[in-house]
């Protein structure tokens, strides 16, 4: 079987855990605060990077946030910060003093930073959609932009997500709703890593994508994309994967398993970098749908170990409290720490499968 399942051992544990402990994630109680063990302690070992996106305002007001980061994680990803929106409120005014203060937290704590998103269709400022930019204007500008970029993080940022999301949402090719493609057509994400790499050659440059777990025509049309770009010489070290999966669909890990090895095979450095598991819409006991959520971390993370060329596991925020979700979709529960950064059944199923890794030297 290609997925290790240690499956039973969790429900053990877990049972031994809840039968003493509230499952309630608004608790304020530290249930399990005698049991949590850092996981970048199971994470350094094995050389292997365990992350989570961090947001700029409570990376600032909230001191267990940045607390928690520093306890857990090897690795973090600006949120919002790095993005187009953030770092150029004007076509002349660059603006990289929140994602610097980041970055000097991260460097404070040995923790490495991957950035990004430099192109996406989304996360742009006014100025841009307004300006009607042509062509020649829009490459001089992508030009200026992705070297300020690349160069003022240059040493500090080991991985860039170069082009995020350039696949449209049914899978069926480019999307068209981005000002990149409209204005420079589908060369744009060949110019973007090209640039990338001669304003800093030591970094690795990663394609960025969601959907890979569980849309099928979406999958294909994103690996052909990238296999076109390795065939075409384009310097790309690596695809990052955003697994936003919503539990009442189910979750497919070996297919999972099946996309990621196909990526490895082309040469390629595979990283899971956007995670989160909704549970709203599944029924049952918050027990039950937690322990469900649990299942669905331990799956993903359990493949990304068990394929050599996947070196990082990422979430989309770690606390409850901080996450995109809730906005876009509905009050959830999605990260494996609750509210009050308590450690969910999630956490322990993440540490469980770190421990795993390292009492089998597998990496
Ligand atoms: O900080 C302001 C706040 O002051 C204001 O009151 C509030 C009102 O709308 O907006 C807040 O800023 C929002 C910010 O998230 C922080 O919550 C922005 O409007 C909102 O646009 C922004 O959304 C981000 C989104 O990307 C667009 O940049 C999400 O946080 C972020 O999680 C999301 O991340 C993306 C990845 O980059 C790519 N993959 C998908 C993922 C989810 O959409």
């Amino acid at each position: 079987m290609l997925i290790h399942r240690s499956r039973w051992l969790i429900v053990l544990f877990m049972i031994i855990v809840f039968s003493g402990c509230s499952t309630d994630v608004t608790s304020t109680s530290t249930p399990f605060s005698e049991t949590v063990i850092p996981m970048r302690e199971l994470a350094d070992p094995i050389n292997f990077y365990v992350g989570t996106s961090v947001r700029y305002r409570p990376f600032v007001d909230e001191p267990m946030y940045t607390q928690m980061i520093a306890e857990h994680y090897n690795l973090i990803m600006p949120e919002n910060m790095m993005k187009l929106d953030a770092l150029y409120p004007d076509p002349d005014t660059f603006t990289p003093e929140r994602a610097d203060a980041i970055l000097a937290f991260a460097e404070e704590n040995d923790i490495a930073v991957r950035g990004g998103p430099i192109i996406w269709h989304n996360a742009l400022p006014e100025w841009i959609l307004d300006n009607n930019m042509d062509r020649d204007s829009m490459l001089i500008f992508m030009e200026t932009y992705i070297n300020t970029v690349v160069e003022h993080f240059q040493g500090r940022v080991y991985a860039w997500d170069v082009v995020n999301e350039a696949i449209s949402p049914s899978g069926s090719g480019l999307r068209t709703d981005s000002i990149w493609m409209q204005t420079l057509g589908e060369e744009y994400i060949a110019i973007a890593f090209q640039l990338a790499h001669e304003a800093d050659p030591d970094a690795l440059l990663f394609y960025s994508e969601g959907g890979t777990h569980f849309e099928r025509a979406k999958a294909e049309s994103i690996y052909q994309l990238v296999r076109g770009l390795v065939e075409d010489g384009v310097p790309l070290d690596g695809i990052s994967l955003h697994l936003h999966v919503d539990a009442h669909n189910g979750f497919d890990a070996e297919f999972l398993y099946d996309e990621m090895q196909r990526y490895a095979d082309l040469g390629l450095l595979i990283e899971i970098t956007e995670m989160d598991v909704r549970i709203s819409r599944l029924s049952g006991s918050m027990e039950e749908r937690l322990n469900i959520q649990a299942g669905i971390y331990q799956d993903a993370l359990d493949v990304c170990l068990q394929i050599t060329a996947c070196t990082t596991f990422a979430t989309w925020g770690f606390t409850d409290q901080h996450s995109w979700i809730d906005a876009r979709f509905g009050e959830d529960d999605p990260l494996p720490f609750d509210s009050n950064y308590q450690p969910k059944p999630a956490y322990y199923a993440l540490v469980q499968s770190l421990q795993t890794a390292n009492q089998n030297q597998n990496r």
